[in-house]
Order: C-alpha cells, then structure tokens, then sequence
C-alpha cells in the first residue's frame, strides 16, 4: 500500500446542484493508474451533504441514514464503475456497514483494507452516515477515514480537492503548520463535515503529513511530486 488519495465531492460532483457529477469527474477518476496501490477515498459531494443536512446527522441523528447512504452509494457505484473501465480492480467500502464512532474514537477494520490492496484490489471507501452507540447516526466524512488510514500506515496521503489552499490574493500557501496560518474563504457548496476549514484542522490534529491539491495535480502527485499545499504540524 503505497498511497491513500481522497478525491474530494467538490471534484467529482457539483456541490451547487444536488446528485450531479461534475465536468471533471471523467478526467479525474481516469487518472488513477492501472497499477495504482492505496486505497481510494471519496467525499459526499452534492450527493451526500445535502440529505445529511437535512437529517442533522453532523451532530448525530435517528432520521435520514438511509437516505444519506444511498445517495453516497449512487456516488460510490459511479466512481468503481469509471475506474474499473479503467481496468482497477475497484471494491466498495461501505462505512454503514464497516466502521462505527465510540466516545469520539472512529473504528475502522483497516486490516481489511490492508488485505485486500494486497490482493490487488482497490478499496473505494466514502464519507458516510455511521452508528454512534446511545447518539444516534453520525456523518463519518471521507477527511476523517482518510486520516484514520495515513496515521496508521507509512504512506503518501493526498486530498484531490477543489485546489491548493489559497490565501486571501488567492495565492497558493505552500504550507500550512497551524490554524493561524489558514485563511477560511467560506465554500462554494454544503458542507455539513466543516469543509475546508475542518480539513486542515484534523490533519494537524492528526499528527500525519498530508498535501490538498486541485485535479490537475493529481497526476503529479501520484507520480511522486509534490504538488499544492504542504500540511503537516510543525
Ligand atoms: N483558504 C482556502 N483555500 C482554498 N479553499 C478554501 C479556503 N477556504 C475555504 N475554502 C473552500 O473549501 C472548499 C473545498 O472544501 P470542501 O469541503 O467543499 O471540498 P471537499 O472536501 O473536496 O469536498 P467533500 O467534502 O464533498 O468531499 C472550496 O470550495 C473553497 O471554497
Ligand atoms: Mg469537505
């Protein structure tokens, strides 16, 4: 397992128009490499954020989980779909079905992922409603699962999302090593996981490295560049 890559849902959907891919979903899912080794994440996008805000689930809820799943599996389907075309032997990962939040620890059966990457396969895991004992169902958001796995593993993380982080000039910040250094422009789209902002927030947390880039840095990156903003603590 060489990589972990969550293609954002502000890259493969039009967050501004509920259940639509976007332009680039073709060229973006196309760049991923028959022989590709990791594990692929995808976010919600205009597929799942907007059923979930309907239900609360950021906060946890009764209501609306299988909605939000479904929607997010529609997604799910389509992106294993482009990228068996491409000849990946692509598997979907349903967080439903496969990882819970306790006491704010989120359990993942990474060794499962682990297995079948050995295998030759590629997991496609998606942000998702998940069960919280005692609080209901609780939106599990592709940021959180692609963090769980780059902490664990000694691999190369990337976020294939909207573009680089920006300053205010809307000039590319190579690196960002604390919140300070973050300037939140809001976002074009719902976002009920916190958006941008909460991206960089978790992966500082995290303790791990990882680079947020826009799509057509995604091929850079998984030739072992370097592309877009740098995120690591310092
Ligand atoms: N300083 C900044 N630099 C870059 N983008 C920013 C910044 N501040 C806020 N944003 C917003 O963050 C958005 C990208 O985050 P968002 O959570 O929407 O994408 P994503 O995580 O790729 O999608 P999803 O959550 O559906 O997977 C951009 O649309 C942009 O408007
Ligand atoms: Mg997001």
């Amino acid at each position: 397992m060489e990589y972990v890559i969550k293609l954002g849902g502000s890259v493969l959907t039009d967050k501004s128009r509920e259940k639509t891919l976007s332009e680039s979903f073709g060229d973006v899912t196309d760049t991923i490499p028959e022989d590709y080794s990791g594990t692929v994440v995808h976010g919600a996008g205009s597929f799942g954020h907007p059923p979930a805000k309907r239900h609360g689930i950021s906060e946890g809820s009764h209501t609306g989980v299988l909605e939000t799943h479904r929607a997010v599996k529609d997604l799910n389907r389509e992106v294993i779909d482009r990228l068996r075309e491409n000849n990946l032997k692509a598997l979907p990962v349903h967080p439903l079905s496969f990882a819970s939040i306790q006491d704010g620890d989120i359990n993942l059966r990474l060794s499962q992922l682990e297995a079948m990457v050995q295998e030759g396969f590629t997991p496609v895991i998606h942000g998702d409603g998940v069960i919280t004992p005692q609080k209901g169902f609780k939106a599990l958001s592709g940021d959180d699962i692609l963090l769980e796995i780059a902490s664990r593993y000694d691999i190369r993380a990337g976020f294939c999302s909207s573009g680089p982080v920006l300053d205010s000039d809307g000039n590319i910040i190579e690196k960002v090593s604390s919140m300070e250094e973050f300037p939140d422009l809001g976002t074009d789209g719902t976002d009920v996981t916190g958006g941008m902002k909460a991206k960089i927030r978790k992966i500082l947390e995290s303790g791990t490295e990882a680079r947020i880039f826009g799509p057509k840095d995604l091929e850079t990156f998984l030739n072992g560049g370097d592309p877009g903003t740098q995120v690591t603590r310092p």
